[in-house]
């Protein structure tokens, strides 16, 4: 009954004033993975159904939001150094408030706290969608636990693009490669339930996106009622016309998968399998779980089901042990593999993880020429691959204008290859079939094929 009682009148204009005085503005400073990029997006969804806007800058925020990566020192860095400068603007406009969020929050939110008075607000990771409870404190607070429920959430993401969105599909990694931190930072895995994403993707389809890429540390042990395989069956058929994922660990890349890929007309032609080293003795201490002749064998069978899928990888230069031989063999591995592209990165001792207690440590210079000479023969493989496009007819989804040439559009192919064309008004989102007339090591230049009749 009491239930029933009409709320009286005065409350209701008393909760309407309340919510436009609440009006703020929230700038977020994102660093890192795809994740962190969609959990920004969810903050800020999360946070204008609380009647934040988006802020252009720093300077006009209310809300200070600054999304941190750990994975490296160097990404670390980026984040104290900014926040050393958000101290000063702090001075200047002291009712602004301050959050860290993110995997250095995770991980080092008391040394935050104690060093980074100007700090107000602490949450990690895994407790993004608590975000608005949590600035709607006045205390400085911190809100940094393991959250299970995280997985059953659906959460309102204000998305920057209008034609690709990142969906996630499952949270945390198991794995613990001896050099890595996200365990520690993300916590244990849990797959989202197939039906909230078929639900999202579904929405998803239905306000005009045109892909989607699932998000996952390691999306080969998602796991619900569905494997990851099936999962990807259910979405190829709710209409959204591109379907990605990120990432795969070469241990778990199982046939079914590869025939999914294969198979699925929504599943794009691209696998990103990370295989840090070419060196088994390497490999072992990193605990990936596979050796280079296994990794070997999937990219044989990948490229048996579809000899035009792009592969892509992360290599590290200089694990701590890792001998003059060790790199040889990586850089073998890349000439024998011939990846599209790879992300390489030096090796960063990381607190916490077992690789940093590890011995044999490589001088920095060292790891830095190990470095050079991986990007270099990469970028080889690359300029091979790429010309080998040359002549081909390939179907890209337009993203918009080029970021090198804003007179040129730019799209992706399947395999995710960035294309240029000449600009004839094409919408973003559109598909557009075009000839590879030139290769270029980050880029390919396309040409459309008119339709009949069209000069
Ligand atoms: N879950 C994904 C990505 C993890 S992070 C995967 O397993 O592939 C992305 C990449 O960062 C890793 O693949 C690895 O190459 C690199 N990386 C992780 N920890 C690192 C460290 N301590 N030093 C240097 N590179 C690292
Ligand atoms: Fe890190 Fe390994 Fe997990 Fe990837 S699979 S997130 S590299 S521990
Ligand atoms: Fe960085 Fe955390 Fe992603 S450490 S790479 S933001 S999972």
């Amino acid at each position: 009954m009491f239930f029933d009682l009409p709320l009286p009148e005065i409350e209701e204009t008393e909760i309407g004033m309340l919510h436009f005085m609440m009006s703020r503005a929230v700038f977020i400073y994102t660093f890192g993975c795809q994740m962190n990029v969609h959990d920004s997006e969810k903050m800020l969804g999360i946070l204008s159904q609380e009647g934040y806007e988006r802020a252009e800058s720093a300077e006009d925020a209310d809300l200070i939001i600054f999304n941190t990566c750990a994975i490296r020192e160097k990404a670390e860095q980026k984040f104290y150094s900014q926040l050393g400068r958000a101290k000063a603007l702090k001075r200047k406009q002291r009712d602004v408030k301050i959050a860290v969020a993110g995997c250095v929050a995770q991980e080092s939110k008391a040394k935050i706290f104690a060093r980074a008075p100007h700090v107000d607000f602490i949450i990690g990771p895994q407790n993004v969608h608590m975000i608005g409870d949590l600035v709607a404190g006045r205390n400085r607070a911190s809100l940094t636990d393991d959250n299970r429920e995280l997985a059953s959430l659906d959460v309102a993401s204000s998305r920057q693009s209008r034609i690709k969105a990142w969906v996630s599909v499952m949270y945390g990694c198991n794995n613990f490669c001896s050099y890595c931190i996200v365990p520690y930072t993300r916590g244990r895995e849990v797959s989202r339930p197939s039906s909230s994403i078929v639900a999202e993707i579904r929405a998803l389809a239905e306000e005009g996106y045109r892909e989607v890429t699932l998000l996952g540390q390691n999306v080969n042990s998602y796991r619900s009622d569905l494997d990851f395989p099936q999962l990807l069956g259910r979405i190829d058929s709710l209409g959204v016309g591109r379907i990605r994922f990120v990432t795969s660990h070469p241990r778990d890349l199982s046939d079914e998968l590869i025939s999914a890929v294969a198979e699925l007309p929504g599943v794009c032609e691209h696998i990103h399998l990370p295989i840090q080293s070419g060196s088994d003795r390497i490999l072992s201490l990193m605990n990936r779980g596979y050796s280079y002749a296994q990794y070997l064998r999937k990219i044989e069978k990948i490229r048996q089901k579809m000899p035009e899928a792009g592969i892509t990888a992360d290599v590290i230069a200089g694990f701590p042990g890792e001998t003059a031989q060790d790199h040889e063999a990586t850089v073998r591995a890349l000439r024998e593999v011939e990846f599209d592209g790879i992300f390489a990165f030096q090796y960063s001792p990381r607190r916490g993880t077992k690789a940093a207690e590890m011995e044999g440590r490589v001088p920095d210079p060292e790891k830095s020429a190990r470095l050079a000479e991986i990007l270099k023969v990469q970028e080889e493989m690359t300029l091979r691959r790429n010309r080998a496009l040359e002549g081909t007819i390939q179907e890209i989804l337009i993203e918009g204008p080029s970021e090198t040439d804003s007179s040129l559009l730019m799209g992706r192919t399947r395999s995710n290859k960035i294309v240029t064309i000449e600009d004839a008004g094409e919408a973003e989102g559109s598909v557009v079939s075009v000839r590879i007339e030139r290769a270029r090591l980050h880029s390919l230049a396309g040409a459309r094929i008119d339709c009949e009749g069209l000069v």
